[in-house]
């Protein structure tokens, strides 16, 4: 046996320096799966549990059955329906809301070179600085940037499900209820535009020069 070869054993065996962190793994699948009900509790309440077409039906079903119930009524019970999946949007809004502190706190906490503003610096000084490679650099730019504009986006988003969530606190500022509203309801389709780019992004990366790239979300990959 050679003499570097206890020092070659020692070296790989220390702990690999990962692309992303066991934490940012996790983050990024719980936040995918979270996202994911979040959207769903709106696209039941927009399709089968929309009010208008909930009470019409209701108020049919129930004539056949042979009571005779007012639009009121059934209008009353249609909201009810969609105000318990608003209830569950809620709490999965809470957990968004945990996920999103748990990712800033560990933006702070990571290991220099995991942490997203480093490789975002490391992306503009590639493409603005040094100048090499110019399309790679352009493209990691863009990349980092369009995930700069998520977190903004889903900030956006816990802050203003927040302001819904607890009206009656912010009861002094009724007036903007409606713009609240409307920023919230908008939001959701700058981040379903946000998903449908990154899932072809991420699925063109995989099929050309970036193979692996979602093995890496789940295994952690190499630096
Ligand atoms: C609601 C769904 C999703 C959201 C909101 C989301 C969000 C994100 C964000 C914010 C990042 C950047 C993480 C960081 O560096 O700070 C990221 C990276 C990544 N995501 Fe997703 N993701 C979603 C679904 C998925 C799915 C379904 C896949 C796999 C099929 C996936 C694969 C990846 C990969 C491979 C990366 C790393 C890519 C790179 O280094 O540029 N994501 N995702
Ligand atoms: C990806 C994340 C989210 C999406 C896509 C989303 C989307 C939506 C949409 C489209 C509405 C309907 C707005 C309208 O009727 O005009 C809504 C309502 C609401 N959201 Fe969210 N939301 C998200 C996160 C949150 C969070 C984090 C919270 C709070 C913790 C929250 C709390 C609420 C509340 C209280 C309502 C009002 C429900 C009602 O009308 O009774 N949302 N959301």
């Amino acid at each position: 046996m050679s003499t570097i070869e206890p020092v070659r054993k020692d070296i790989e065996h220390l702990p690999q320096i990962k692309k992303y962190s066991s934490s940012l793994r996790l983050w990024h699948w719980a936040n995918a799966i979270v996202i994911s009900g979040s959207l769903i509790t709106v696209l039941i309440n927009s399709t089968i549990l929309d009010d208008r077409p909930t009470a019409a039906f209701l108020k049919a079903q129930f004539a056949e059955a042979g009571a005779q119930l007012t639009s009121h009524q059934t209008t009353t019970v249609a909201h009810a329906l969609s105000d318990s999946v608003w209830d569950i949007h809620v709490y999965f809004g809470y957990a968004l809301v945990t996920l999103l502190v748990f990712r800033l706190i560990l933006e702070y906490f990571q290991m220099t070179d995991q942490k997203f503003i480093r490789k975002f610096k490391n992306a503009y000084r590639h493409y603005a600085i040094i100048k090499k490679q110019r399309e790679l650099a352009r493209h990691e730019l863009a990349v980092k940037a369009i995930y700069a504009i998520f977190y903004l986006l889903l900030i956006t988003q816990a802050v203003t499900g927040l302001f819904l969530t607890f009206e009656d606190f912010f009861a002094p500022y009724k007036a903007i209820r409606p713009s609240i509203k409307s920023v919230h309801n908008f939001d959701m389709y700058l981040i379903l535009g946000f998903i449908a780019v990154h899932l072809a992004g991420v699925f063109l990366a995989e099929r050309k020069d970036s193979k692996g790239i979602v093995s890496d979300m789940i295994n952690g990959g190499r630096e």
